[in-house]
């Protein structure tokens, strides 16, 4: 395969990354990210450029780039983890979100269309390219939100809340329009919230450890009584690999790890593993259009698959809280804005020999 992986300095796709280099080494990926405030490239540092891998800075709306690359690299699989990714930024400026998640990601189909159809001017063929895929990285969130009871099945109406979660939906079905209409070998997942290393501290775990370590107020939204359905990052790898090698096209797949927790449970067993005071925990304004409960069912990725997760929580968030104190340096550097120099500093022009920058 040569796999064109959107979004690669992220925290899921760097995870990604790292993860096809360990357990499938043999295939090609191509990284390619935009590197806004939550690309970091320092994430990926040690991993040499080389036939296998490379990056290129590139943003996703960029139509003749993505074209560009697919010639150059003869792309022949897509995962598009490219996103804006926060539900409160979404509410801060949505604009961006429907731009990057759904105009982007429209783009990336269009362009996978256009290499993959064996016969492009012809509107009537539905014939492809053996071999070749389209893998959409969704989220639960687009299924909106649960009461006390039941699970998100693939078959649940997709009834999205927030600024971010509409455009997710949107791009799904966009794919969905994709694969019906045109007949593009494509599957989309959709997964609960990732955990894991080098998650960008705006989102509640690191977000919660960095701030424990610091001493500072841990900021709970509401009655910090909202559940999410917690899936360790590498688990949410393995079941993208098995998607891209072994899903069924057309299809949608949800990733979960049956592990609900509410948010306080959470930020206690954070404060409790770092040996810090529950005063820390401050309970402030609720988010707004803020989803009570997410939970998913995984039946059909475990049983059509054989799929199943590897980490059970506790001992995902205990090897994450230590990951976290053991890399204090990425952090500051992350929050001092010190990885957007890092770019600069690593492809500089005398380094941009491999990448698309020079060319
Ligand atoms: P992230 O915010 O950490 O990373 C997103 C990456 O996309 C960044 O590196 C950013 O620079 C890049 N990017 C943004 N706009 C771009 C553009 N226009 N062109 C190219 N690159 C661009 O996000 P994440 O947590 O790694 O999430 C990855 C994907 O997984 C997203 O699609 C998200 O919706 C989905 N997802 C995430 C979670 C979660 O818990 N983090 C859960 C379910 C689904
Ligand atoms: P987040 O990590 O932003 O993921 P998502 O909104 O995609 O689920 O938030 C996870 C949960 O934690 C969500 O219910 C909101 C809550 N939360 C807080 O209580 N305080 C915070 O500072 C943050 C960032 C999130």
């Amino acid at each position: 395969m040569n796999i064109l992986v959107t979004g690669g300095a992220g925290f899921i796709g760097g995870n990604f990354i790292r993860w096809m280099r360990t357990h499938a080494p043999e295939h090609r990926i191509v990284n390619v990210d935009a590197l806004t405030y939550a690309g970091n490239l320092e994430s990926l540092r040690d991993i040499p450029e080389d036939d296998r891998y490379c990056f290129v800075r590139a943003d996703i709306r960029d139509r003749a780039k993505m074209d560009a690359l697919f010639t150059e690299y003869d792309i022949t699989h897509v995962v598009n983890f490219a996103a804006e990714s926060h539900v409160d930024r979404s509410i801060v400026d949505p604009e961006i979100f429907l731009t990057t998640n759904v105009v982007g990601t429209q783009a990336l189909l269009d362009t996978a269309k256009k290499h993959w159809k064996t016969a492009p001017e012809d509107k009537y063929s539905r014939e492809y390219r053996d071999g070749v895929k389209f893998l959409q990285v969704s989220t639960d969130e687009v299924y909106g939100a649960l009461g006390r009871e039941g699970k998100f099945t693939e078959t649940t109406p997709l009834s999205p809340n927030s600024p971010y979660s509409a455009a997710k939906a949107s791009a799904d079905l966009i794919c969905r329009a994709y694969a019906e209409t045109f007949g593009l070998p494509l599957n989309i997942t959709r997964c609960s919230n990732n955990y894991g290393p080098c998650q960008f501290p705006e989102k509640l775990i690191p977000l919660m450890i960095h701030n424990c370590m610091e001493g500072k107020p841990l900021p709970v939204y509401g009655d910090g009584m909202q559940i999410r359905d917690w899936l360790h990052v590498s688990d949410h790898c393995s079941a993208i690999h098995a998607v891209l090698t072994r899903g069924l096209a057309g299809e949608v797949y949800n990733i979960g790890g049956n592990n609900e927790r509410a948010n306080i449970e959470i930020v206690r067993q954070i404060v409790h593993v770092l040996g810090a005071s529950e005063s820390l925990i401050t309970y402030v304004k609720d988010r707004p259009g803020h989803d009570r409960r997410y939970a998913i069912d995984n039946t059909k990725i475990t049983t059509r698959l054989g799929w199943a997760p590897a980490y059970t929580f506790e001992r995902g968030i205990v090897e994450t809280i230590e990951w976290y104190r053991d890399h204090a340096t990425w952090m500051e550097h992350v929050l001092s804005g010190e990885y957007a120099d890092y770019y600069e500093r690593m492809y500089a022009p005398s380094f941009t020999r491999q990448t698309s920058e020079s060319r």
